[in-house]
Parts: C-alpha cells; structure tokens; sequence
C-alpha cells in the first residue's frame, strides 16, 4: 500500500566510502528501490572522487567535514560507514541534524556512548535508527528465527557461534585494530546479537574469554588477539560460545548451531562458495567463500531495502538500538576478561 511518505524517493548520503562503504554506496546507487544516492563524506580527497565518477554524486553534496555533510538540505537520511569509534558522535549529530540514520556495528565502543545515542534517538521518535546487525536480514538466519519461534527445536538454550576470517598476509585488520575495539567487539558483536535473537533476548550475566596471537604479533599493541573464544552465561539458564579468528587459511566460515530441547539448527557450514563440487583422484572440493561480503552479499541487499523501507515508513524495524547496546554490553564484558583472565559480570 502506498502512504504519503512512501510517495518520495529517499535522499540518501554515505559517510565513509572504504571497503565496506563502497558496497553499500553501490546498492543504494544501483540495486535498492525509492533511493537516490545523493551526498558523500569522507576525509579523504580520492575517495570523494570516487563517488563522483562512480556515483554521480554532483559537486556541492562531496563533502570534507562531516558537520556539513549532517546539515546538508538535500538529503533526508546517512548511512555511516565510518570507523567505529565514530558511530556514536556522528550518529548523535545526524539524528539531531534531523536525519534518519543507519550506522554500522558496533553502535559504539562503550557503554555510556550507546546510551547517549538512545537518548538522543528517543528525542526524535520519528527518525529511524538503525545498527547494521547484518545477520537479521540473511534469509537462512531469518528462517532459523522463524523455525525457533514456531517451537520446532523445542527450547533453544545453547548458541555456538563463530565468524572467521580467512588470514590476510598483509595484516588490513592490524591497522583497524586499534579503532576496532578488539576482535570480539569487531566479529563476534554479530554472533551476539544472534545469540540474543535466537534465545529471545534473556540478559546476560557473565563472560569468560580467552585468546591467543597466532600469526600477527603486530595485535599485541593495542591488546587484541588473532582467535578468541568466549563463553556468555544468561540468566535462566541459557548458554553461548564463540569464537572469532582472523587466520583461517581457506576463506571464511560464519557458522552458528543453536541447540534446543528438541532438536538443533545449523546455519551456514561448510562455507562453500557456490553449488559445485569436484570429485577426483585426489578428493571431493568446492571452493569456500572469500569474505564476510560474499557470504552476506544478499542479507546486505535486505538490510539497505529495509532502512530505506523503514525511513519511508513502509515497514517497522525489528532490531532496536537497545539490542546494539546490549551487544556492546556483552562484547566488553568478554573483552575485559579477555584482558583480566578472570569470568567478568556483563
Ligand atoms: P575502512 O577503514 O575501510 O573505511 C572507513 C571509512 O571511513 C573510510 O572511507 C574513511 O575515509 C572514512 N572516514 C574516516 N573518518 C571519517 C569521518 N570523520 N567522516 C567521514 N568518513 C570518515 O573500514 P570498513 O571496513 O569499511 O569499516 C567501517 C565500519 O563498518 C566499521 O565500523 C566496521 O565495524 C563496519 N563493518 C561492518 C561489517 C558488517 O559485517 N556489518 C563488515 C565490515 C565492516
């Protein structure tokens, strides 16, 4: 059914064009419907020229300084894309810019930041606010939810749930690290989340974590690690582990199990890259899956059609800003064990 609001194309800007805000660049420029693509920000001057010439981003919406590109008349919503230490400041100023906002995950680096954006979110209740937990939007998490909801595994109690990337020689996330917040703040914020959707989000009570540099000793300087594995205790009794790698030397596996009273889901294993499967002298193999984007390329289609769906005020948002604040609650909890070597309260 088509509203007044639904009548319009949303006026999008992008606020960091790196390597995973060229991709959402590209689906709200080509792929997404009731968009235009029409502003850009970023510090660096080559990257404003690429959403000129790949974009068609005209001249006035390029803009150097976020303060201006918040405050620009043409566009109706942001999509923040920037370093992660940046997501409450810019998504406090966007809000109260009057904008809808999308930013990235995590929503914040602490808690006290993610409480000020809620604040300033509930300032503005008719403005959408939203995290980038990319996994709500992947069809086989969707079906997994709707398979738990229906009561088909009976109680869910137990979630396992890893992301691993495959190892990058050239050490990007070494870089990253340090605004990252850590590995378990950077990937396992998504098993988290999932863990809390697939349970029904009981709270959470307790974290013990632990870790262990494999092969990129350049972590050691802001503290991080290269495989974590963390176990979160919620109250009534429900479970989760995870474990996040960055040194996997076959691609990426994103795998999640829950466990229920009667019967289990898997999501996600075996990580192959498409439907073909060679046999051989040698063996049976399919190629794995690069990335986090190859395996999430769909979910990304949903997530942007739904922020776009929800600005417009075609369909409501399932995933609040309080689920990101107490996915950020929980990632530091592990994190502080992780450092402390003792269980730590959430
Ligand atoms: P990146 O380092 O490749 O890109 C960051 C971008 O922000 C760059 O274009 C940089 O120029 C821009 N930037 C820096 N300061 C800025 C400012 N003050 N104003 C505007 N732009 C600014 O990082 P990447 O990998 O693209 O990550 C960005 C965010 O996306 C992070 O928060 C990360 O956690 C999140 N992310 C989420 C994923 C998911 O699965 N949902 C996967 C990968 C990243």
């Amino acid at each position: 059914m088509s509203t007044p609001a639904s009548a319009a194309r949303l006026r999008v800007g992008i606020a960091g064009l790196g390597r995973l805000g060229r991709r959402h660049a590209e689906a709200l420029a080509f792929s997404t419907r009731h968009v235009e693509l029409v502003a850009a920000c970023s510090p660096v001057a080559a990257e404003l020229e690429l959403a000129a010439a790949e974009f068609g981003i005209a001249p006035e919406h390029l803009h150097a300084d976020f303060e201006a590109f918040v405050n620009d008349p043409g566009i109706d919503a942001v999509v923040l894309v920037t370093p992660t230490s940046l997501h409450a400041d810019q998504t406090i100023a966007a809000l109260r810019a009057g904008k809808h906002v999308f930013v990235e995950k995590p929503l914040a680096l602490n808690v006290e930041d993610c409480e000020r954006v809620l604040a300033v979110a509930a300032e503005h209740p008719q403005q959408v606010a939203m995290v980038g937990f990319v996994r709500r939007f992947d069809p086989s998490y969707r079906r997994a939810a709707e398979d738990i909801e229906a009561g088909r595994i009976g109680r869910p109690f137990l979630v396992r749930s890893q992301t691993c990337d495959q190892n990058d020689p050239q050490g990007f996330f070494v870089r990253f690290a340090p605004t990252s917040g850590g590995i378990f703040m950077d990937c396992s914020v998504h098993d988290i989340d999932l863990a809390r959707w697939m349970l029904g989000r009981p709270k959470a009570l307790r974290a013990f974590a632990s870790g262990t540099i494999a092969l990129h000793p350049g972590l050691a300087d802001c503290g991080d690690v290269d495989n974590g594995l963390a176990i979160v205790e919620f109250e009534g009794g429900a479970r989760a582990v995870f474990y996040a790698s960055r040194t996997l030397p076959h691609g990426h596996e994103t795998t999640t199990e829950v466990i229920g009273t009667e019967g289990t889901l898997q999501v996600g294993f075996g990580a192959a890259r498409d439907r073909i499967e060679r046999r051989s002298a040698v063996g049976v193999h399919h190629d794995v899956l690069p990335d986090f984007f190859e395996r999430f390329r769909e979910a990304f289609a949903h997530e942007m059609v739904d922020f776009v769906a929800a600005c417009r005020g075609d369909k409501a948002l399932t995933l609040t800003l309080s689920d990101a604040l107490e996915a950020t609650r929980i990632g530091l909890a592990i994190t502080r064990s992780l450092r402390s070597g003792l269980p730590e309260a959430v």
